[in-house]
């Protein structure tokens, strides 16, 4: 197993919000985590990546436990995150926001080298490297937060609804875009409310909802369950 998470509850103040989560992602694999506003989707990401740090619980990354590393320290393990909120740096063009994200991880001094990898995925982005970040429309900007997380060259990338107000066909390029990812072998961990691409894009997913995983399976047998999609998914 690539990444374990083992019963982990995590909270904000008084407000117990992670109630004993557990899930695993394969190498290879992409997993997808579900679930309405405010489930603790999010929650659940930072809290892997030590953002927000768990109470109790582990998690492992291969045979390491990361549960009490510092998020430095777990993304130089090979963990990456696209956050859903996508903090483009103002006032620094394309090529220096990547070059940032390069600098908190192993492969600091392969700067061209990954960024022309990178730039395969993206033509776009290739195109703009010279240009300010903060000048790209919202898709591209997406992309770049994606392109961001993959400087690093990461085994896991943790990405956070990456298609939230997005338009349908740029929803259809950021799906078709971690599949690719996918191929080429780094393994996802998605966080999505727009269910449909979500499940049309992964192999398995968690239902989560009020700090909870309240169901899991094939992203086709969650998408053909239709009790599961009245009481977790719909709004
Ligand atoms: N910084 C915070 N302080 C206090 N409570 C918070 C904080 N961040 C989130 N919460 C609460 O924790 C719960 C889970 O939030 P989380 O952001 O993980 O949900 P989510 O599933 O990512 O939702 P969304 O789809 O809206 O992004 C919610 O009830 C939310 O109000
Ligand atoms: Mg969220």
């Amino acid at each position: 197993m690539l990444l374990r998470v083992e019963n982990i509850d995590t909270y904000y103040g008084l407000s117990h919000i992670l109630q004993g989560i557990s899930l695993e992602v394969e190498s290879g694999e992409i997993v997808t985590l579900v679930g309405r506003n405010g489930a603790g989707k999010t929650t659940t990401l930072k809290s892997i990546l030590g953002i927000t740090p768990i109470r109790s619980g582990r998690i492992w990354l291969r045979e390491g436990d990361i549960s009490a590393l510092p998020t430095h320290a777990i993304i130089q393990r090979g963990i990456s995150y696209v956050p859903e909120e996508r903090r483009i740096i103002p006032g620094l063009t394309v090529r220096e926001n990547l070059k940032l994200a390069l600098l908190k991880s192993k492969n600091r001094d392969r700067e061209p080298e990954m960024i022309d990898r990178v730039a395969q995925y993206f033509p776009i982005l290739k195109e703009r490297l010279s240009q300010h970040g903060t000048s790209l429309s919202g898709g591209e900007q997406q992309m770049l937060a994606i392109a961001r997380g993959l400087v690093t060259d990461p085994e896991i990338m943790l990405v956070d609804e990456p298609t939230e107000g997005l338009m349908p066909l740029l929803v259809e390029m950021i799906a078709e875009i971690i599949q690719n990812i996918n191929k080429t072998g780094v393994t996802v961990l998605l966080v999505e409310q727009n269910v449909e691409m979500a499940l049309s894009v992964s192999h398995r997913a968690y239902v989560i909802d009020e700090g909870r995983i309240q169901s899991s399976g094939t992203a086709k047998d969650i998408l053909a369950d239709e009790d599961i999609q009245r009481r977790y998914l719909t709004v």
